[in-house]
C-alpha cells in the first residue's frame, strides 16, 4: 500500500513538472537486455523479450505523464554483428510490435515513425512501416523507433542526399532537414540504462544540447519510477544552450 501511494505521488510529481512543456522529447538507449538474461541463466533472447515488454510500458507511461515524443534505440547499424540467432530474435520482436501497432496505434493515439536506414529490411516490411507511418500521422503521441540506425550513417546519408540535390554548401537547418528525424524536435533528455556512460552513435547531431541521464537499472527492469527519476533529474538541470 505504502508503495502504491509513493508511486502515485511520484507520478503526480512528474505530471506537475512536465506541465511546463520543457521536456517534450525523451530518447532511450535501451541497454542491458543481455546482462539481465545472463544473470538469470537465460539465453540473451529472453532479455530482449522482457526488454520489449519494458519498452511498451515505458512508452505508455511517458504518454500518460505528458511526454509527447519518445524515441527508442531498438537496433543499431552495428547490431547486425551479433550472432544471427540474437539478431533474428530482435527482428522477430520488432515485426511482432509492428503488428501490434497496426492493431492498437489508433486506440493509443501513437504517431509511429521508423528512423534509420530502412533499405536493409524486406520490401513487405518496409511497406508496412510506411503504411503505419501514414495511417498514424495525425496522432498526438510521437513514437520514433530507431532501427538499423547509426548517427554517423544518418549524417552521411543526409549529406549525400543534399549533394544529390545539387547543393554545394549547406546550413545546419539543411542537415537537420535531411536527417531521418527531420521535423522532430531535438531530444531534451537522453536516458541510457545499464550503467554505461556513452551515447553509442545515437542521435549524434540531434543531441548537441540534450541532457544525458544514466541509470544502473537494466532495461528490462525499467519501471515507471525510473522514468520519474529521470524526469526529476532533468528538472534539476539548468539548460543554458551555450548562453549564461
Ligand atoms: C541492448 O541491450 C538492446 C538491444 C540491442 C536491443 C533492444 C531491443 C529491444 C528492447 C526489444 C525490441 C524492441 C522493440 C521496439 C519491440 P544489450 O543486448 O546490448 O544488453 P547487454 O549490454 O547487457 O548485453
Amino acid at each position: 500500500m505504502a508503495g502504491s501511494v509513493r508511486s502515485a505521488a511520484s507520478r503526480e510529481n512528474s505530471v506537475r513538472l512536465l506541465s511546463d512543456g520543457r521536456l517534450r522529447h525523451i530518447a532511450f538507449i535501451m541497454d542491458g537486455n543481455g546482462r539481465w538474461a545472463e544473470r538469470r541463466g537465460m539465453p540473451r533472447r529472453f532479455g530482449h523479450s522482457y526488454g520489449a515488454a519494458a519498452f511498451k510500458k515505458v512508452v505508455r507511461y511517458c504518454g500518460d505523464i505528458g511526454i509527447t515524443c519518445v524515441t527508442v534505440y531498438a537496433f543499431s547499424t552495428e547490431n547486425w554483428q551479433r550472432p544471427e540467432a540474437e539478431v533474428s530474435s530482435i527482428m522477430k520482436l520488432l515485426v511482432e510490435y509492428l503488428g501490434e501497432c497496426e492493431r492498437t496505434a489508433d486506440r493509443d493515439r501513437l504517431k509511429v515513425r521508423f528512423i534509420g536506414d530502412l533499405s536493409r529490411f524486406e520490401p513487405d516490411v518496409r511497406d508496412r512501416f510506411t503504411a503505419l507511418e501514414k495511417r498514424t500521422a495525425d496522432h498526438e503521441r510521437e513514437l520514433n523507433i530507431a532501427i538499423n540506425y547509426g548517427g554517423r550513417d544518418e549524417i552521411v546519408h543526409a549529406v549525400n542526399r543534399l549533394i544529390s540535390e545539387g547543393r554545394t554548401s549547406v546550413t545546419e537547418e539543411d542537415i537537420s532537414g535531411a536527417l531521418y528525424t527531420a521535423g522532430l524536435p531535438d531530444p531534451d533528455l537522453i536516458v541510457r540504462t545499464a550503467g554505461e556512460y556513452r551515447t553509442s552513435n545515437f542521435l549524434m547531431w540531434q543531441s548537441a544540447y540534450s541532457e544525458l541521464y544514466f541509470t544502473d537499472t537494466l532495461w528490462p527492469d525499467m519501471t515507471d519510477r525510473d522514468v520519474d527519476l529521470a524526469v526529476e533529474e532533468f528538472y534539476r538541470r539548468k539548460r543554458r544552450f551555450g548562453r549564461v
